[in-house]
């Protein structure tokens, strides 16, 4: 029987624009799980929130206030459940109620760093409390159980350091042995297993002289050297040909078998999350519009997927248009603000179905996420029981 490895619940994450005195709605509402062996997708236009959802998860968000909302319960590995629950016990004295079976609320202790007002609006949140909190939680998470693969290439990388170096540094970690012979053998063993085929030569390599492709592996094998047991991958394939995304989402397949690790895949393209996730989770305006398995978000009927669902489903090109040439196609409309608070369905102003009766609900009522079969939801009120 399947487990599950993450189940991450009701994410709100907020910054403060200091200039327009308002705050940013980043993430309203995120909610996703990922079972052990699981490939999940995450997918939506650019700005709504995909990176921001995965930095959370990593505890590494930078900004105020961050964090405001959510759980993220996380099954760590054996051997880091004790060091887990200590540094939880810590942070949270009087109460510990972040367990649900053998998952573990990484988000514990939250609720007392943060206050919502009504009026005017606004969130207060204890930054150095949080810190002290999160900050224990996820230092025995990140690496050796989640890790992640970041969006922006080039600044992940070290410019100034070799490639071997940060592989080794990655390695260290991990391994209790310290001898410099088996580090750099794993490192290269690393390099292998993302298809570089001259790992001595590569080592000695300095990041600038990499291509995109080849930093995108390096990467990867940065991210796999603390064995996680759950790997966020951003936008891995941004900037690739064709021929060597593909290859991207092979080698990242071909690791989580052999790893045994859960992955979570981000893109804003639905035809790269297709080749390879299990589940496909859709976002849009920080939250989840639609959530299902993979038939049921790219092949399902027209009329058993969101209105985004499908628009994003039809941006994809075919494979004619890619032979001429042809990109994602530009879904019509404009991404709403999230400054803004919206009282009714972030996806009104483009949508094709919002008529008649149904329109009224739309504009004044946001629509939650309705049960359409077993496992497969959509945020949308044409779906209302
Ligand atoms: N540090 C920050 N301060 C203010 N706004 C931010 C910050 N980081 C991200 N945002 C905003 O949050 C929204 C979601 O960003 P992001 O998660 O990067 O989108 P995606 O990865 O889906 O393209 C965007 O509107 C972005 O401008
Ligand atoms: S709730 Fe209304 S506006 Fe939103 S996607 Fe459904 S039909 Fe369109
Ligand atoms: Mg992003």
């Amino acid at each position: 029987m399947s487990r599950q490895i993450a189940a991450l619940e009701h994410l709100k994450v907020y910054f403060y624009d200091q200039g327009d005195r308002r705050f940013i709605r980043a993430v309203e509402d995120v909610g996703l799980t990922v079972e052990q062996k699981q490939v999940v997708g995450l997918v939506g236009e650019s700005g709504c929130g995909k990176t921001i959802t995965a930095l959370s998860m990593m505890g590494l968000i930078d900004g105020e206030p961050g964090v405001v909302g959510g759980r993220f319960f996380f099954r760590p590995k054996e051997e880091d459940r004790r060091a887990l629950i200590f540094a939880i016990m810590r942070g949270n004295r009087k109460k510990y109620d972040c367990r649900k079976g053998e998952l573990f609320d990484l988000f514990c202790g939250l609720d007392d760093c943060v206050r919502f007002d009504a009026d005017p609006f606004t969130v207060i949140k204890d930054p150095e409390k949080w810190l002290r909190k999160n900050g224990r939680i996820m230092e025995q998470m990140r690496g050796r159980n989640i890790s992640m693969v970041f969006q922006n290439t080039r600044e992940a990388l070290n410019p100034f350091v070799t490639v071997g170096s940060q592989l080794v540094r990655a390695v260290q970690c991990l391994e209790n042995d310290k001898n410099r012979a088996a580090l750099a053998a794993r490192a290269e063993e690393l390099l292998l297993s993302v298809r570089i085929f001259n790992p001595g030569y590569v080592m000695n390599m300095y990041p600038d002289a990499l291509s995109i492709g080849m930093s995108q592996r390096v990467l990867i094998a940065i991210a796999l050297a603390s064995r996680p047991g759950l790997l966020i991958a951003d936008e891995p394939t941004t900037g690739l040909d064709t021929t060597n995304k593909h290859r991207i989402i092979d080698l990242l397949g071909e690791n989580m078998e052999r790893g045994n690790m859960s992955l979570v895949i981000i893109s804003h393209n639905i035809g790269i999350v297709r080749t390879i996730a299990d589940r496909i989770y859709v976002m849009y305006a920080g939250l989840i519009v639609e959530h299902g398995n993979k038939k049921e978000i790219v092949t399902g009927r027209k009329n058993a997927r969101h209105p985004y669902t499908e628009a994003l489903v039809s941006s994809v090109p075919t494979d004619a248009d890619i032979k001429r040439g042809k990109k994602l196609k530009v879904i019509e409309g404009v991404v709403p603000d999230n400054k803004m608070e919206t009282e009714g369905c972030p996806f009104l102003p483009r949508c094709r179905y919002a008529k008649g009766g149904i329109r009224r609900k739309c504009r004044t009522r946001r629509p939650e996420l309705f049960e359409v079969t077993s496992g497969h939801r959509i945020r949308c009120w044409l779906f209302a029981g």
